[in-house]
């Protein structure tokens, strides 16, 4: 057995419509769990993104910024309750395919520090692992000990788990088809780059931007920004398009497909 787990996320913008609040892309949760079930990865931890669930709602109560009145707490239960309601039905469509998924909810065992992680039970996520379960968690509001609140990206929470638990890879499954020179929703004449080195991407960074639709954790820049630090402990990550049949099964599989690989070098 491979006890070395590969993290996948699975970006909001690709499990919900990000245009329509609160909208599942059931089509394509159902299309990744079987690309999931039929890759057979023996360890396997899953994160997804907020989409049109998570994004909003900590929009609306600025959650990310912390606390600032008590009107933000219920707030916080609202953003905490969209993404549970957004991870059941993964949980769902990942149970039906005979996946031992257990979902993992961050804002009960996460704690950050002006938003980055300081404290996390890893406990029962690794003990999952040993027994064959597949650990599912989420960008979740989190509690945090300086700011009183924050959002705790689940880019964030990949590249954090892929160095806890020394994985051998991270796959990043967005709506396009790799890490371009540009924005390629803006710029049609972006050029989709293969592959570089953590070197190469740290001179392109001022180049890539967030998000056009609501992402309260960066878009692009903010995933970047976090896989960097996965990428500079030798974990090899890899973004593919996850909108389109195949990438997310080839890419856990280990085979060749269209994407962006980044590597320390
Ligand atoms: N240089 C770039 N290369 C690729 N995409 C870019 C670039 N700059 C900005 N983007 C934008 O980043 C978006 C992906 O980030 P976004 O945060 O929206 O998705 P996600 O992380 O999958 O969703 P979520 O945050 O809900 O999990 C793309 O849709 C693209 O428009
Ligand atoms: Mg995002």
């Amino acid at each position: 057995m491979d006890d070395k787990p590969t993290v996948l996320k699975l970006g909001g913008s690709v499990i919900t419509n990000k245009e329509k609040p609160l909208t599942p892309d059931l089509k394509a949760i159902e299309r990744l769990t079987t690309e999931i079930s039929r890759a057979k990865v023996s360890s396997l931890v899953l994160v997804h993104g907020g989409g049109s669930f998570g994004h909003p709602v900590a929009e609306r109560y600025n959650i990310a910024g912390g606390y600032v009145d008590q009107s933000q707490i219920l707030g916080f239960s609202q953003t905490h309750l969209a993404m549970t309601l957004l991870n059941s039905w993964v949980m769902e469509a990942l149970i039906n395919h005979n996946i031992p998924a257990l979902e993992i909810h961050p804002s009960s065992c996460a704690v950050t520090k002006f938003g980055r992680i300081v404290n996390m039970e890893l406990k029962p996520l690794k003990k999952m692992l040993k027994l064959g379960f597949m650990p599912v968690l989420y960008g979740d509001a989190v509690l945090d000990s300086k700011q009183g609140f924050a959002i705790l990206s689940g880019d964030q929470l990949v590249s954090s788990l892929a160095i806890k638990l020394g994985a051998c890879r991270i796959i990043m499954g967005a709506d396009v088809d790799g890490l371009y020179t540009a924005d390629p929703k803006v710029f049609s004449s972006a050029q989709l780059i293969s592959h570089l080195t953590l070197e190469e991407l740290k001179s392109l960074e001022h180049k890539i931007e967030g998000s056009k639709t609501t992402d309260v954790t960066g878009g692009m820049l903010g995933k970047i920004h976090e896989v960097k630090l996965a990428i500079e402990h030798d974990i090899e990550t890899v973004i593919v398009n996850a909108t389109k049949s195949l990438r997310v099964y080839n890419a856990l599989k280990g085979e060749k497909v269209i994407g962006t690989i980044i590597e320390k070098g």
